[in-house]
């Protein structure tokens, strides 16, 4: 059974094939009838254990935009409260007939291990600090659409790397398309191991901004931070935060990402998140397209 566990284990030309089947369903779901039958017989069911917004209301538009049946599960008002194990409750709903499983969960390596553990289609919707791979996808796919070839396109990642999937997950896609990238950060929030990513690193964001075509703005994930947050959101703001009046200081118009959700007036300001420079509601439009090209993908390969 083939997966969707990371960047990490995809090629280039596995990449490009994805991008390919992109540009045909974002096509088919600009027409006045945005569905297709390509996954009628396939049941898929989205399982987060942890929040999300974008990404889970993404699938489920990108599996019914399919034809899929979609079940919907939240660990939040699920069995999970009375005890039940990650393993007993995809076994649970597996035994309910379900073909691909879409999770979300707060354990780096949890979709890798249940790849290993049930026979479906598991398709990783972001592993703790791990991987996110299908925001990396619609990420490069984003840039892709407005600069053409990643090829030595320069991509900085700004902000809380060490708590961040997206970081990963875009760093190995970068890397495979060719682009160069260097990442930004306090160095409480970059990991002990980025230079052996073979990223550039920089602790000063001007220098980073004035480097880079596109700038990835990422959220201080609070939520995942062990240890006394160092610096405070304030001096976070005041260091690394993007605003208008920083992008105004350098001598080009740079693009603007963010994967959401944003903390406005923390990593970015209103007027740079609201601005022409910025694509990211593009890159909300662009994640159904990716993610119906990922489901495609692996269900044609689940027949063959
Ligand atoms: N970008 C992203 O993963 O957003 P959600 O957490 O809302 O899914």
């Amino acid at each position: 059974v083939d997966h969707l566990l990371g960047i990490k284990e995809l090629s280039k030309d596995d990449i490009q094939l994805i991008f390919e089947t992109t540009d045909h369903f974002k096509e088919v779901i600009n027409r006045p009838i945005k569905k297709v039958p390509s996954l009628r017989d396939i049941t898929i069911a989205n399982i987060f254990f942890e929040n999300s917004t974008r990404t889970k209301l993404s699938f489920e538009l990108a599996e019914k935009r399919l034809s899929a049946d979609v079940v919907n599960f939240s660990s939040s008002n699920s069995s999970v409260k009375k005890g039940e194990t990650l393993l007993d409750t995809v076994n649970n709903i597996l035994s309910m007939k379900v073909d691909m499983v879409v999770m979300r969960h707060a354990s780096p390596g949890a979709a890798h291990f249940l790849s290993r553990h049930i026979k479906a289609n598991i398709i990783n919707a972001g592993d703790g600090t791990h991987e996110h791979p299908t925001q990396a996808l619609l990420d490069t796919y984003s840039i892709r659409e407005k600069l053409g070839d990643l090829t030595n396109k320069k991509v900085a990642i700004i902000g809380d790397i060490l708590h961040s999937r997206v970081a990963l997950s875009n760093i190995y896609a970068l890397q495979k398309l060719g682009a160069e990238v260097m990442v930004c950060g306090p160095n409480t929030l970059l990991p002990k191991y980025i230079k052996e990513l073979g990223v550039k690193v920089s602790l000063d964001v001007k220098e980073t901004l004035e480097w880079c075509d596109v700038a990835n703005i990422l959220r201080i994930q609070l939520e995942r931070q062990q240890l006394k947050y160092f610096p405070s959101l304030r001096e976070y703001s005041l260091y690394y935060g993007i605003n208008k009046k920083l992008l105004n200081s350098i001598n080009k118009e740079i693009i603007v990402m963010h994967p959401g959700p944003i903390n406005r007036g923390v990593e970015i300001s209103t007027d740079v998140a609201d601005s022409k420079q910025s694509i990211i509601l593009n890159q909300v439009e662009n994640g159904v397209a990716i993610r119906m090209a990922v489901l495609f993908l692996l269900a044609q390969k689940k027949q063959n």
